[in-house]
C-alpha cells in the first residue's frame, strides 16, 4: 500500500506532507530518490526522478503486483497511472491520455516505453495472434522511431528530436487492436550541423558502423563517421551506445514492422546521399559555378536511381517558369550550399515522416466495425521533447519551448483550474490558491497578429531580401511592452543579449535567450522545386530538351511507327484512351508516357525495346525508385504549374500543437511529471538547486496545494453507492432514503468518516486518501462474503440442477428398461405363441436378442422352453419307444463324442438275430422260448451273431443273447443250443474301442471276460455297438446297478484270470473281422481301405 510504504522512505503522496512548504517537498523528494524510490504521487500525477541506474522494479513480478489494483493500493508506480488509464478506458468506457512532461534526458521516453510495455502485458490474456500481432509492432515501431528520430544531445544521450503522440486503439475486450502514431516537428537541421558534444541522428552512425560490408560498397560509404562533413563532429564523440548492434535492431524490427527490402534499401540509400550530399563542395570558374567533387556526384546519381546529370543540374541550376517559357537560372556557390543542404535535411525529414506514415499503415486499425465490435477507445500516450535551454538557442528550441509552454497550459487547465471549478460547480468552499498562469507565454508566442510566430510570418511573407534582423525589429517594435519578452534594445544594460542577434523569453520553466540567426529561413523552409522533381524523377529536362521530334534517334522527325510503339507499349496498361495524334504529340501525352513509364507496372513490348531503351527520355525514367517518388509527391508537378505558398515551418507546428492540445484536452488525462536530478547523468547525485527549479516551474507544490486544499478523490454519488453500498446495512442490497446522497451520508456516517468528507452537489468528496483505504479494505472484506454467499448460492442452484437432472435421467432410463422389457417380452410372446401346433414345435423360432437385464431370464426361458419341446416330444411315446430313447440317451453320455457312429438315427430293434438270419430264424425263437420258460426273463435286450475268441484261442461263429437276466451265448451251427449262460449281475462293464469296429469285451467279475465281435448284420455294416452300450446301460440303470463302459484302445481284459489284450488293427485284404492271437492278447483285424 502506497501509505503502508515504510516511513523511511519519506511519504508516498506529497499530499500527506505534514506541511506545504518547498523545503519540505524538496526533502521529501531528495529522501525518496536517494532511498531508491524514484516515483511519488500528487494525487494522481506520479512525479518521476530518473534514476540514471537500471531499476529492478519493471519486471513481471512487478507487473502482476499491479494488475488491476487501484492507485493508492500499491507503492507509487508508472504501472499504476497506466493501470487507472486503463481501467478508465475499460470500465468507463473513457479515452484517456498519459501525458508525459519534462525536461530533456528527465525520462520521458523511458517512462513512456514502461507505460507501453505494462499495457503490452496485461492486455490479451486470450492469446489473440492478431492482437500480439499489434503489440509487437507497437513495441517495435519505438525502437525503429528512435533510431531515426533520437539523437545523442548534449543532455541526454538518447534524446527525443521529434514530438511523439501514439494513439493506441482497444476494442471492447479491452485488447490492443491498432493504433496511430503522430510526429511532430524534427529537429532537422541537426542533419547538417551539430553543437560540440552532440551527434545527429543515431541512424546514420548504425549505418557506418553496423552495415555490412556489401551494403556499404554499394552505397559507397566508408566505415568511417568522420569522413562525412554532415556528421563529422558527432563521429568523434564518444559515447556508450553501440550503434553496430542497434543497427541489426533496427533493421529487424523494420522487416518485422512489414517493410519491405526495397523499401529498407532506399531508406539505407537516402541516408548515404546525405552523407555524399554532406561533402559535396562548390567552386567557380568564371561566372560558372561547379561542383568540385563530381565522383561524388555520380555516387548520389546511382543512390537517386537518376542520372548524374540531373543530379548536377538540379544542384547548380534553378529551373524557373517566366510566363510560359522556362528557363534554368545558375545558383551562386552559396545558393548551392544553401540547397545542397536544404536537400539533406528535407530529405531526411521526408524520409522520416514517412516511416511514421508506413508504420501507421500496418498498425491501424483495420475492419473494426463499432456496430459490431463496440466502441474503440483509446489510450493516447504523449512523449514530447522537453524544455531546453542550450548555448545557442535557435527555431527549434523556440518551437520545443512553445510545446512545452501549452503542455503546461493544459496541466494548468486540467489540473488546477478545473479542480477549482469543480468545487465552485459542486458548492464546496474552497481557498482560492495562487498558480502561475503561462497562458501569457502561450499568447506571447502565438496570438494572431501580435505573437512571436505571426511576426516572423509576417517577415517572410515581405517581398525582396528580409533578413533575421529585420524580423527582430518587428519584434522588438510588436513586443516592446511584454513582461516576459526582451531584447538589447529593450534593455541595453544586459550584456548577456547581443545586438540585432538575441532576444530572451520568460519562459515558465526559466529565462532562455534565442539568437535569431536561421528564422527565416528555418520558417520558410525553402526547397527549390527541382530538388522535388529530382526526387520524384520528374525532369523537366526531358520535355524541354528532348521533345520526340528532335529526339536523336528520330533524326527525321517521329514516324507513324514510333508512335503506333509507343502507344501499344503504353495504353495497354491505360484505361484512358490513347490520345489523338493527328496534329502531334501534346502535353498530355508526354504526360501519358511519363506516368506510364514511371509505374511499376510498366514493361515495354519486347519488339520496341530497343527503341525505347535508345531514348533518353526511356533512360531518365526507367530506374526510378518507387519508394523515393511516394517520399516526394509533389514532384509530379510540372514546373509551370503553380502552387499555393506552402504553410510556414512556425504555422505548420502551432497547428499541430493546437491540434494536439485539443486532442488531449478531450480525454481523461494522466500524468507524470519527470524531473532530472543532475546534469552528469549520475544515480546519486541529486542536484538541489537543479531540482528545485524543476519543480518550481512545473508547478508541483501548487499542484500538491490544490490537491491538499481539496479533496483526494471524488465520486458522483451513484457511483460511490454502486461501489461501496455492501458496507452499510442501510444501503445493501438497495436503500430505501429519498436519495442517493442522502444514502452515502448514512453509509459515511456509519463508518465514522463524517469529519474526511463534504457533500457537494452531485459528488461525494473524500478528503484523505486513508478515507478511502479504509472504505475500500471494508469494501474488500464484504466482498469477500458477498462472494462467498453467492457461491453458496449458486453451488446449492447448481446441486439442486444436477440433481433433478439425474433424476429426470434415471426415470427416462427407467421408462426405457420398462420398455425394453416389454417389448421383449411382448415379442417372445408373440413368436412363441402358436409353437404347439407347428411341426417343430418351435424349434426353428428364432429367438429375439433380450435386453441386458433380461440375459439370465432368457437363459431360464430357453431352458423351460427346452424342457417342454422334449416332453412334447416324448410325452405320446410308447413304453418300448420310452425305452429305446432312454438306451439312446445312456449311448449319449457314454460315449458321445467318442466312438463314430452311434446309430442313434435308426430305430433300436435290439432282438436281431431273427432278422439277421431268417432262416434259422425259428430255431432261435424256439431256444429263446425255452430259456424264458426255464431263467424266467421279461425281455430281451439284445440279440446277434457275433465271432468270439474260444478258450484255446480260436475264433468261432456265435450268436449272443442278452435279456433282462442272462447273458447266454449260443452256437448257430446247433440251432442256437445255449452253450453258456451269464447272469447279468455278475457283468461288471464292458469295454469298446473307440473306432468303427463292432469289438465288445464283457467283464464279468469272475474274470472271464467274453470277447465278440458283432457281425453277419443286416444290412451289411450297421453299427450296434451303441445301442448294445445304451441298452445295457439302460437297463443297469433301471435295476439300480452300475455297469463299468470303457472306451479304450487296446482293451484290457481278463481271460480264464489272465490278463489280456485285445488290439484292432485293419488289414487291407481282410474281408470279415477276424481274431488271431497276438502275444499280449488277441488282435481284431478289420477289413482296412
Ligand atoms: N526509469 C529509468 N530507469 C533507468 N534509467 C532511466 C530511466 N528513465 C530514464 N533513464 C535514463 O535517462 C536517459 C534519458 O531518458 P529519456 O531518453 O527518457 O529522456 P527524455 O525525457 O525522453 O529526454 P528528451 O526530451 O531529450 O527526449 C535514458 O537514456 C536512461 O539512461
Ligand atoms: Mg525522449
Amino acid at each position: 500500500m502506497a501509505e503502508h510504504e515504510s516511513q523511511e522512505f519519506g511519504k508516498a503522496d506529497f499530499v500527506l506532507l505534514d506541511s506545504v512548504s518547498l523545503e519540505e517537498f524538496m526533502a521529501n523528494l531528495k529522501l525518496r530518490f536517494e532511498k531508491g524510490r524514484i516515483y511519488t504521487y500528487i494525487g494522481e500525477v506520479v512525479v518521476s526522478v530518473n534514476p540514471y541506474r537500471a531499476m529492478n522494479i519493471y519486471g513481471r513480478d512487478t507487473i502482476e503486483q499491479y494488475k488491476g489494483r487501484e492507485l493508492y493500493e500499491r507503492p507509487p508506480h508508472l504501472f499504476a497511472i497506466a493501470d487507472a488509464a486503463y481501467k478508465a478506458m475499460k470500465r468507463r468506457n473513457k479515452d484517456t491520455c498519459i501525458v508525459i512532461s519534462g525536461e530533456s534526458g528527465a525520462g520521458k521516453t523511458e517512462a513512456s516505453k514502461y507505460i507501453m510495455q505494462y499495457i503490452a502485458a496485461i492486455t490479451n490474456p486470450g492469446q489473440r495472434a492478431e492482437v500480439e500481432r499489434v503489440k509487437n509492432m507497437l513495441l517495435k515501431s519505438n525502437c525503429v522511431l528512435e533510431a531515426f528520430g533520437n539523437a545523442k544531445t548534449n543532455r541526454n544521450d538518447n534524446s527525443s528530436r521529434f514530438g511523439k503522440y501514439m494513439d493506441i486503439n482497444f476494442d471492447f475486450k479491452g485488447d490492443p487492436i491498432g493504433g496511430h502514431i503522430n510526429n511532430y516537428l524534427l529537429e532537422k537541421s541537426r542533419v547538417i550541423f551539430q553543437q560540440e558534444g552532440e551527434r545527429s541522428f543515431h541512424s546514420f552512425y548504425q549505418m557506418v558502423k553496423g552495415g555490412s560490408e556489401s551494403l556499404l560498397r554499394s552505397l559507397h560509404v566508408s566505415k568511417d563517421p568522420t569522413a562525412y562533413s554532415y556528421i563529422k563532429v558527432g563521429g568523434q564523440v564518444k559515447s556508450s551506445i553501440n550503434d553496430g548492434a542497434d543497427f541489426k535492431a533496427v533493421a529487424d524490427a523494420m522487416k518485422v514492422i512489414g517493410f519491405t527490402p526495397d523499401e529498407i534499401q532506399t531508406v539505407y540509400k537516402v541516408l548515404a546521399t546525405i552523407l555524399h550530399l554532406g561533402n559535396l563542395t562548390f567552386g567557380v570558374d568564371g561566372d560558372t559555378t561547379l561542383i568540385e567533387n563530381s565522383k561524388v556526384v555520380a555516387v548520389i546519381g546511382v543512390l537517386l536511381a537518376t542520372k548524374e546529370e540531373n543530379v548536377g543540374k538540379a544542384l547548380l541550376y534553378r529551373t524557373v517558369a517566366t510566363g510560359r517559357d522556362v528557363i534554368d537560372k545558375q545558383h551562386t556557390t552559396q545558393e548551392a550550399s544553401y540547397g545542397r543542404d536544404a536537400l539533406a535535411k528535407a530529405m531526411y525529414e521526408r524520409m522520416f515522416c514517412w516511416i511514421v506514415g508506413r508504420i501507421n499503415d500496418v498498425i491501424e486499425v483495420k475492419n473494426y466495425d463499432a456496430k459490431v465490435h463496440g466502441k474503440n477507445t483509446v489510450i493516447g500516450v504523449l512523449d514530447i521533447y522537453g524544455f531546453e535551454i542550450f548555448q545557442n538557442n535557435s527555431f527549434e528550441q523556440f518551437c520545443i519551448n512553445y510545446c512545452n509552454e501549452k503542455l503546461q497550459q493544459l496541466f494548468i487547465q486540467l489540473v488546477l483550474r478545473q479542480e477549482q471549478e469543480e468545487y465552485q460547480r459542486e458548492g464546496i468552499p474552497w481557498k482560492h490558491i495562487d498558480y502561475f498562469n503561462n497562458q501569457i507565454i502561450v499568447d506571447l508566442v502565438e496570438l494572431q497578429h501580435k505573437g512571436i510566430f505571426s511576426v516572423l510570418d509576417e517577415a517572410c511573407m515581405t517581398v525582396g531580401k528580409v533578413t533575421d534582423e529585420v524580423f527582430l525589429q518587428g519584434l522588438n517594435s510588436k513586443l516592446a511592452k511584454h513582461a516576459h519578452y526582451t531584447s538589447r534594445k529593450l534593455s541595453p544594460t544586459d550584456k548577456s543579449l547581443e545586438f540585432d542577434r538575441d532576444f530572451r523569453i520568460r519562459h515558465y520553466a526559466g529565462d532562455v535567450v534565442y539568437s535569431v540567426v536561421g528564422f527565416i529561413d528555418k520558417n520558410k523552409d525553402t526547397l527549390f522545386q527541382d530538388f522535388k522533381r529530382l526526387l520524384y524523377n520528374r525532369l523537366e529536362s526531358t520535355h524541354t530538351c528532348y521533345p520526340l521530334s528532335s529526339h536523336p534517334s528520330l533524326s527525321h522527325g517521329p514516324t507513324a511507327a514510333f508512335y503506333d510503339a509507343l502507344i501499344t507499349t503504353c495504353y495497354p496498361l491505360s484505361s484512358r484512351p490513347p490520345p489523338s495524334l493527328s496534329h502531334g504529340p501534346t502535353v498530355a501525352f508526354y504526360d501519358a508516357l511519363i506516368t506510364n513509364f514511371s509505374s511499376p507496372l510498366f514493361s515495354p513490348a519486347p519488339l520496341f525495346l530497343p527503341l525505347f531503351s535508345s531514348s533518353p527520355l526511356f533512360l531518365s525514367l526507367r530506374s526510378s525508385n518507387p519508394v523515393l517518388k511516394m517520399m516526394w509527391p509533389e514532384g509530379k508537378l510540372s514546373i509551370t504549374e503553380v502552387t499555393k505558398r506552402p504553410l510556414t515551418a512556425a504555422t505548420l507546428f502551432k497547428n499541430s500543437m493546437i491540434a494536439l492540445v485539443e486532442n488531449l484536452a478531450c480525454k481523461e488525462p494522466y500524468y507524470v511529471r519527470c524531473i532530472k536530478p543532475n546534469d552528469v547523468k549520475s544515480p546519486l547525485l541529486f542536484e538541489y538547486e537543479r531540482c528545485r527549479h524543476q519543480v518550481e516551474y512545473l508547478g508541483l507544490l501548487e499542484n500538491v496545494r490544490v490537491r491538499r486544499a481539496g479533496f483526494a478523490n471524488r465520486q458522483e454519488y451513484p457511483r460511490f453507492l454502486q461501489r461501496y453500498k455492501m458496507i452499510s446495512e442501510f444501503t445493501w442490497p438497495n436503500h430505501d432514503l429519498p436519495s442517493d446522497k442522502e444514502a452515502v451520508k448514512r453509509l459515511v456516517q456509519g463508518c465514522g468518516f463524517e469529519h474526511d468528507v463534504a457533500y457537494g452537489k452531485t459528488k461525494v468528496f473524500v478528503r484523505t486518501p486513508r478515507t478511502l483505504f479504509c472504505l475500500e479494505e471494508q469494501r474488500d472484506e464484504m466482498v469477500g462474503r458477498i462472494v462467498l454467499f453467492l457461491q453458496k448460492v449458486w453451488r446449492g442452484t447448481i446441486a439442486r440442477m444436477r440433481y433433478r437432472r439425474m433424476r429426470a435421467a434415471l426415470i427416462i432410463l427407467r421408462a426405457y428398461q420398462h420398455y425394453k422389457v416389454k417389448s421383449y417380452i411382448k415379442d417372445v410372446n408373440r413368436k412363441f405363441k402358436n409353437v404347439r401346433s407347428m411341426k417343430d414345435h418351435g424349434k426353428h423360432v428364432k429367438w429375439p436378442t433380450p435386453p441386458k437385464v433380461l440375459r439370465k431370464f432368457e437363459e431360464a426361458l430357453r431352458s423351460i422352453y427346452n424342457r417342454w419341446w422334449a416332453w412334447t416330444l416324448i410325452k405320446d411315446l410308447t413304453p418300448e419307444e420310452k425305452l429305446q430313447i432312454r438306451a439312446k440317451v445312456a449311448t449319449l453320455e457314454a460315449l458321445k463324442g467318442q466312438r463314430p457312429d452311434l446309430g442313434l438315427q435308426r430305430t433300436w430293434e435290439g432282438n436281431y438275430l431273427k432278422r439277421d438270419s431268417p432262416d434259422t430264424a425259428s430255431s432261435f425263437t424256439l431256444v429263446s422260448c425255452e430259456l424264458q420258460r426255464k431263467d424266467k426273463f421279461m425281455r430281451v435286450l439284445f440279440s446277434c451273431n457275433v465271432r468270439k475268441i474260444n478258450r484255446f484261442h480260436k475264433a468261432e461263429d456265435r450268436a449272443v443273447l442278452i435279456t433282462d437276466r442272462h447273458l447266454y451265448k449260443m452256437d448257430p451251427l446247433k440251432q442256437y443250443k445255449p452253450m453258456k449262460s451269464i447272469p447279468l449281475y455278475n457283468v461288471t462293464g464292458v469295454s469298446v474301442s473307440p473306432g468303427k469296429d463292432q469289438l465288445v469285451v464283457f467283464h464279468t467279475k469272475d474274470s472271464r471276460d467274453l470277447v465278440v465281435c458283432l457281425q453277419g448284420m443286416v444290412p451289411a455294416g450297421d453299427s450296434r455297438i451303441g445301442e448294445l452300450v445304451g441298452t445295457l446301460l439302460s437297463h443297469f440303470k433301471s435295476e439300480k446297478r452300475k455297469l463299468q463302459v470303457n472306451i479304450a484302445s487296446p482293451i484290457q481284459c481278463s481271460m480264464n484270470g489272465r490278463k489280456c489284450t485285445v488290439i484292432v488293427e485293419p488289414k487291407i485284404n481282410q474281408s470279415q473281422p477276424d481274431f488271431t492271437k497276438s502275444r499280449s492278447g488277441y488282435i481284431l483285424a478289420v477289413p482296412g481301405n
